[in-house]
């Protein structure tokens, strides 16, 4: 078993091998929750809290379900509702928290680091369920974990990530999995959503969808952030759908077997259209399944006996 650490805060620090480890474990959660009883008590006596700072419903809940099935206590913070609103930063509300005898803290925050901050002033194991446009670990790891489930390997696979690359954590978080684990990625944006340097990731970078459509093995669609962006990125919606939308039209210039992807939540009628999200091709409801398994897996190895 690979050394597991107090924190699970990126994919830049996590080696191959930890990925691969965690992936590994994955079948044993799913095994778990496809009983008429979805509950072992890996984590009894253990308590959880989740800490988001920013809107969500899959990321949330999933850490929510993956430890009560796990027997974990599990609490949520309501930030609007919680003292953050009178004015407290995070290291107090850190160590209020730990001060109750958690054992991990899972964090979404709209500044980027926040959650490797938290982690400096803790002894409870921090997770990273979200920073700014930085990284989204999990994530990560359950998109290559489905990946995986539908392809059998992503060694070699071509993936097109294509939409809102710039504002994107999801995006960073699965450059770098996908990278670790031997993809050939190409990123696909506008100029105006496509960050600089991209290339230093070692991925290809694309402007024209059109040109890479059929060869691409995976076509992993990001929401437009548009809550993230500052106006005039690009010309218009319609301009955006025009160019890089994908609906049934373009579905069909993509190879047979192509795996649709995206992490929710989705603009159906943007970057995606409803057709094209629930073709026979998409792996989104997937996403969101393996989700639980994986962050149940992921717990048990930070938080779990050996
Ligand atoms: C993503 C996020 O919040 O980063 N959603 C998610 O966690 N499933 C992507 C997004 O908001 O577009």
């Amino acid at each position: 078993m690979t050394p597991r650490g107090k924190d699970f805060l990126n994919i830049a620090d996590t080696s191959k091998e930890e990925i691969e480890f965690l992936l590994d474990q994955v079948p044993v959660y799913k095994e778990i929750l496809s009983r008429p009883i979805k509950k072992v008590p890996a984590l009894r006596g253990k308590t959880i809290v989740t800490l988001f700072y920013e809107p969500s419903t899959r990321t949330r809940m999933s850490f929510e379900l993956a430890g009560k099935r796990l027997n974990a206590d599990v609490s949520n913070i309501a930030v609007s509702t919680s003292a953050v609103a009178k004015g407290e930063n995070l290291k107090d509300t850190i160590r209020t928290i730990e001060s109750m005898e958690v054992d991990a803290v899972v964090i979404r925050h709209s500044q980027a680091g926040a959650p490797h901050m938290a982690a400096k002033y803790t002894k409870m194991s921090v997770i990273n369920a979200g920073d700014g446009a930085h990284e989204h670990p999990t994530q990560a790891l359950l998109d290559l974990y489905t990946i995986l489930e539908k392809k059998k390997t992503i060694k070699g696979l071509k993936i097109g990530i294509v939409g809102d690359i710039a504002h994107s954590r999801v995006a960073k978080s699965d450059i770098l999995g996908l990278k670790k684990l031997g993809a050939d990625v190409t990123c696909i944006a506008p100029p105006t959503l496509m960050p600089p340097f991209m290339e230093k990731f070692g991925v290809s970078v694309e402007h024209n969808l059109n040109k890479v459509i059929s060869d691409l093995d995976v076509l992993y669609i990001l929401r437009l952030q548009l809550e993230r962006q500052s106006k005039g990125l690009f010309p218009s919606i319609s301009e955006y759908i025009n160019l890089y939308g994908i609906d049934k039209k373009r579905l069909g210039l993509c190879k047979k077997d192509v795996l649709i992807m995206h992490p929710g939540p989705m603009n159906i009628g943007l970057e995606v259209s409803e057709e094209a999200a629930t073709s026979l091709s998409s792996a989104i409801t997937e996403q969101v399944a393996n989700g639980v398994a994986v962050r149940m897996a992921l717990l048990n190895h930070l938080l779990g006996g050996n």
